[in-house]
Parts: C-alpha cells; sequence; structure tokens
C-alpha cells in the first residue's frame, strides 16, 4: 500500500509526513532537495530525488501507488502559470490514466469550483478536471486562505499594517496548513474512499480581514488596523517587482476572482479544522514580526 508524498519539506505535506510515520507507515517521498528533510525523518522514509516540474520524474516516481498526495509546488512567476502548474501535474495525470496510480489526494483551494477566472486558483480546478477525467480515485481538498499567507506581510504588520485585496468586513476562511496536513494524512490512510470526493478544510472560523487584525492586535502585541489595497495598486506593485504580465494577473485574480465567493462546500463537522488564528499568530507569527520590528521593518508605515 505506497502512499507518496509530494512537497515533504512543505507546512502541509511535512505534518502529512510525520503522522504517516506515527501510524507505522513508510512513504515513498519526492524531494528535489532531500538535505532539506530533517534528518530524523529521512531515516524513515524512501526518499526519490527529483523535481516535480520533471513530468518524467513525477510519472516514474509515482508509479505503483495506491495514493498520491499531490500539491502544485509552481509559483505563480511565469508567462503562464496556469499552463505551467498544468504541465507540472502531467506526470501524475499519465500515470494515473495508465492505471499505475489508484487514488490522488490534491491540494486544492477553495475557489477552484469556479474553473475560471479566479487568476492561479484556476490551474487547481484544471488539474481537479484533468485527474478526474483519468478514472482514478480523486479528492480534492479545497482549502480555505492558509494562516501562514499572514507571513508575507511582515514589513506592514511591523508598522502595524494588515494589507489586503480582499474585502475588509467580509468574511472568508481562514486555516492553519497543519490542519491540512492532518486531513491529508487521514484521507491517505483512510481506505474506505472512492470514485470522486470534494471536500473543503476550512478552519475553525469564517473571518473577515477587520477581525484578523484584532486577533492580531491581541496575538502580536501591538496594535494592527486593516487597510484596503486596490487590484490596480497590487498590479502596480507586482509589475514593479518584474512580474510579467500573466503573473501578475494570475496573483491579482486569486482574490479579485472569489472576494465575493461561497465555497462550493458548507462550512460543517467535516470542513472544520481545529487550530484559532489567535493560537497560531502568537506560536508562528509574533517571532517573525518582533524580529522584523528588531530589523527595523515598518517604522515609517503606522502613521
Ligand atoms: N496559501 C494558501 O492560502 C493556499 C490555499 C489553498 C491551497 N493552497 C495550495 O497549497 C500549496 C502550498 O502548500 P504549502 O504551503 O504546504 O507549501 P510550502 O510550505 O510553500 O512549501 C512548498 C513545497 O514545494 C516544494 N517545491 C517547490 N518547488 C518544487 C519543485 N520544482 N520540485 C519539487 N518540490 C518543489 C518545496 O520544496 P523545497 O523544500 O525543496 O523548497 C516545499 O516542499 C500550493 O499548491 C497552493 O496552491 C494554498
Amino acid at each position: 500500500m505506497t502512499i507518496v508524498v509530494t512537497t515533504p519539506t512543505g507546512r502541509v505535506g511535512s505534518r502529512a509526513v510525520r503522522l504517516l510515520l506515527q501510524a507505522g507507515v513508510r512513504p515513498r517521498v519526492l524531494a528535489r532537495d532531500p538535505a532539506r528533510l530533517d534528518p530524523a525523518t529521512r531515516e524513515l522514509v524512501d526518499v526519490r530525488r527529483g523535481d516535480l516540474t520533471d513530468a518524467a520524474f513525477v510519472r516514474e516516481a509515482t508509479a505503483g501507488a495506491r495514493t498520491v498526495f499531490w500539491a502544485d509546488p509552481t509559483p505563480p512567476i511565469g508567462a503562464d502559470p496556469v499552463a505551467d502548474s498544468e504541465r507540472t501535474a502531467a506526470g501524475l495525470v499519465e500515470a494515473a490514466r495508465a492505471g499505475d496510480v489508484a487514488r490522488v489526494v490534491l491540494l486544492s483551494s477553495v475557489g477552484a469550483e469556479l474553473r475560471r477566472g479566479a487568476g492561479h486558483i484556476d490551474a487547481l480546478g484544471r488539474i481537479e478536471e484533468s485527474l478526474d477525467a483519468t478514472g482514478a480515485d480523486t479528492l480534492h481538498l479545497r482549502c480555505g486562505y492558509f494562516f501562514s499567507n499572514l507571513a508575507m506581510s511582515l514589513d506592514d504588520l511591523a508598522g502595524g499594517v494588515l494589507p489586503t485585496q480582499f474585502r475588509p468586513e467580509r468574511p472568508l476562511a481562514w486555516v492553519d496548513p497543519r490542519d491540512v496536513g492532518d486531513v491529508v494524512a487521514a484521507r491517505l490512510l483512510a481506505g474506505d474512499w472512492h470514485g470522486r470526493v470534494v471536500q473543503g478544510v476550512h478552519g475553525p472560523e469564517d473571518l473577515s480581514f477587520a477581525r484578523v487584525a484584532e486577533i492580531l492586535t491581541g496575538a502580536l502585541g501591538r496594535p494592527v488596523r486593516v487597510r484596503a489595497v486596490g487590484d490596480d495598486d497590487v498590479r502596480a506593485a507586482l509589475a514593479g517587482a518584474g512580474l510579467p504580465p500573466g503573473a501578475v494577473e494570475s496573483v491579482v485574480g486569486m482574490a479579485a476572482g472569489t472576494r465575493d465567493l461561497v465555497p462550493e462546500q458548507p462550512r460543517d463537522v467535516v470542513t472544520t479544522t481545529p487550530t484559532t488564528l489567535a493560537a497560531w499568530a502568537y506560536a508562528h507569527l509574533r517571532p517573525l514580526v518582533d524580529e522584523a520590528v528588531r530589523d527595523g521593518a515598518g517604522s515609517g508605515a503606522a502613521a
């Protein structure tokens, strides 16, 4: 019963690997740099070294698997990120179509159900469709907005500002990626699901960015206020940083295309996961923001 895990050094993948080890399973992990696995973990897994953008490697390294966990590793920085992500999944799709992979657990996203108009999230919708067409059993985990995205705003947070392209007052699902890893591992280990399954992973509660700013004010021990950022401002910043037009639209579209979305999967006991933003932010974000403050970040931003 071989279980293959991609992105074993990532936030979700590393948690899934840990739980598989604790369940007594020896997973096969696909890593481009096995040295990035912690040494104790490395001894307990079968490592295949390779790049997930190498379709031949993925095709060969997933063959014979009962279940594969697939996370799209493609950063949205190329001229056509959706096409890049589809190309990266091609080796897995081919292995599933050939009957060499029985089941796939896909790390998908809220918004993938739209199929179009949600920037780089569209890639996950396309991968869902490609995998569904293979005849393999597929589970699409449509995850909410990862808490860890906040770590992309350290300089602003150090200055007391939480910028967002979403509507500040509109709640959305926020989730700890570690909790996503828990659900991934549970599904990799479960033997009794078949066909096509779609499951939300929605975190403990829906939160607006305005509410997130309040929670961060408590967890970080410093005042944080939300600041709405327009799509065109984000476009200009990304273009100014040198991203090609396709990548800019891919990033902008993720929020622009989902800011009014009601997820296809309702919040319920299956989609709700335990870790609160307050607990996560205190443990993981506060040290990073404190460090950014020590480094002098955000000193002009709070005015
Ligand atoms: N952020 C969100 O709000 C959100 C919401 C829903 C779904 N998602 C999905 O979550 C996924 C990211 O999960 P995460 O946060 O757990 O990832 P992460 O912590 O950012 O880690 C990225 C992982 O991808 C690996 N990787 C990157 N490029 C690779 C390549 N070319 N070949 C092999 N491995 C490669 C990295 O390996 P190294 O250690 O070698 O760098 C690392 O293990 C994405 O697919 C995204 O679509 C995100």
